[in-house]
């Protein structure tokens, strides 16, 4: 190994730590301003980089999360800034990062680490486990008439993103604290992430854009998009690009959808990582229009399986022993007994084996434990046991994680 490892230890390490992985969107060295907003929610010491001759050939990083799990929530590494450079590939250099990340997350107690994968083939070997399905739409305008139409109690306002914090954090809070997949925004993730509207965003798209649905006077729901306006010999072929859309409510998540369907000069409404139960597929009147496709959503691992299993909430079922092959992480390994009385090491035979990665896949509520069966990612050593872990595993909602980080 010709490169050293080890943590950021200032603003000007971390700009070297994500100049790998800004290379691959095309940007050479990132500015100052960029490395200052990262480090206002990323501490440098969670930033990890491998070192060759002065400068960093690769980084890798962990946001300090708190993510909502079924039934509460508990401390997560959200993995982020994931690059190599192109010179430096395959030659072990993530493999390492990727060691002195997760051991040290491990070490601070963080149970649960969590990512978005850019390439679907990397993430199993480290033992993340698919966790969710995000979705895409793309309506046309004209076809987004609602099954039931309605009348809006309330009113929608624009504010201005710079002062909309205040407006929209607390609905964001609500959705978030209860729903598995999302996690707890700081106010300086609202300033340096959400609200931030800076050009490299915008690709094809205006300036961020902020409405906010009142109820009884009261914010009850957000949405944070652009408008893209196109004119093609004088007809209209933009579109409005959501990039969030939150209500606490069903009426009001129903009326800050009918807002973004409705604006004038758009033709068409897009809108990425939405949660599987996306309510307009059950509000318009012609589901098929909005082209629903999913894709992989979130990846989990869990560090520490006690920890990362106790902090999870289970309806009341017997308990379930579970045999857990993880080769990366390997004080996990052994047979665990599962049950909404507690989670602990056993000797008895287990009705379950499966890798860590599997145990990834359950644990926001996204997939089943039969599901995982068929597909002979987890094996059912006594009949029945897959569907008793289903039972005990079940959550409400779909896992869901609005943002890529
Ligand atoms: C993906 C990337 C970080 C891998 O870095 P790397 O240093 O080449 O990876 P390593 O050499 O440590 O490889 C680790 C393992 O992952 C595998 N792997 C790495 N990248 C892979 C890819 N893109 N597809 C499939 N397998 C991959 C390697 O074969 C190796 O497998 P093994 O340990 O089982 O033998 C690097 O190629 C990169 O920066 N790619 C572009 C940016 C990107 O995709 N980042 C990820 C954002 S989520």
């Amino acid at each position: 190994m010709d490169f050293e490892i080890r943590p950021c230890a200032s603003m000007e390490d971390v700009r070297q730590a994500i100049t790998p992985i800004g290379y691959y969107f095309g940007r050479s060295m990132p500015d100052e301003s960029q490395a200052e907003r990262l480090t206002r929610v990323l501490p440098a010491e969670r930033v990890y980089a491998a070192w060759e001759g002065g400068r960093a050939v690769g980084g890798l990083g962990a946001f300090p999360f708190h993510l909502t799990i079924p039934g509460g929530r508990v401390s997560a590494a959200g993995v982020t800034i994931a690059g190599v450079l192109p010179t430096h590939r395959r030659r072990g250099v993530l493999r390492a990062m990727m060691r002195a990340l997760l051991d040290a997350c491990y070490r601070q107690g963080e149970p649960v680490a969590y990512l978005w994968a850019t390439e679907d083939t990397i993430y199993g070997r480290f033992g993340f486990g698919l966790a969710s399905f995000t979705a895409e739409i793309d309506l046309p305008r004209e076809r987004s008439a609602f099954h039931v139409p309605f009348a809006n109690a309330g009113r929608v306002r624009l504010a201005s993103p710079a002062v909309a914090e205040e407006l929209v954090s607390p609905v964001y809070e609500r959705v978030a604290a209860v729903t598995p997949g999302m996690f707890a925004r700081s106010s300086a993730w609202w300033q340096a992430r959400t609200l931030a509207d800076p050009s490299w965003r915008r690709g094809t798209g205006g300036d961020l854009q902020c409405a906010v649905f009142e109820s009884e006077g009261r914010p009850a729901a957000y949405a944070l998009y652009r408008m893209n306006s196109i004119f093609e010999r004088g007809l209209q072929t933009g579109s409005v690009t959501v990039i969030e859309a939150i209500g606490q409510s069903p009426e009001a998540t129903r009326s800050i959808w009918r807002y973004l369907l409705d604006i004038d000069w758009m033709a068409r409404v897009k809108a990425s990582l939405l949660p599987l139960d996306h309510r307009p597929l059950f509000l318009l009147a012609e589901p098929r229009r909005l082209g629903f496709s999913l894709r992989d959503g979130v990846w989990v691992r869990l560090l520490d399986v006690k920890a990362a299993l106790s902090a999870r909430s289970y309806q009341a079922q017997g308990p379930v022993i579970i045999e857990v092959i993880d080769e990366f992480c390997p004080w996990n390994a052994g047979c665990w007994r599962v049950g909404a009385d507690g989670v602990d090491r056993t000797d008895k035979a287990p009705g379950l084996r499966c890798d860590v990665s599997a145990l990834g896949s359950v644990y926001l509520g996204g997939f089943g434990w039969t599901q995982l069966a068929r597909a002979l990612r987890v094996q059912e050593v006594f009949s029945g046991a897959a569907a008793h872990a289903d039972a005990l595993f079940q959550a409400s909602s779909a896992p869901w994680c609005p943002e890529i980080f």
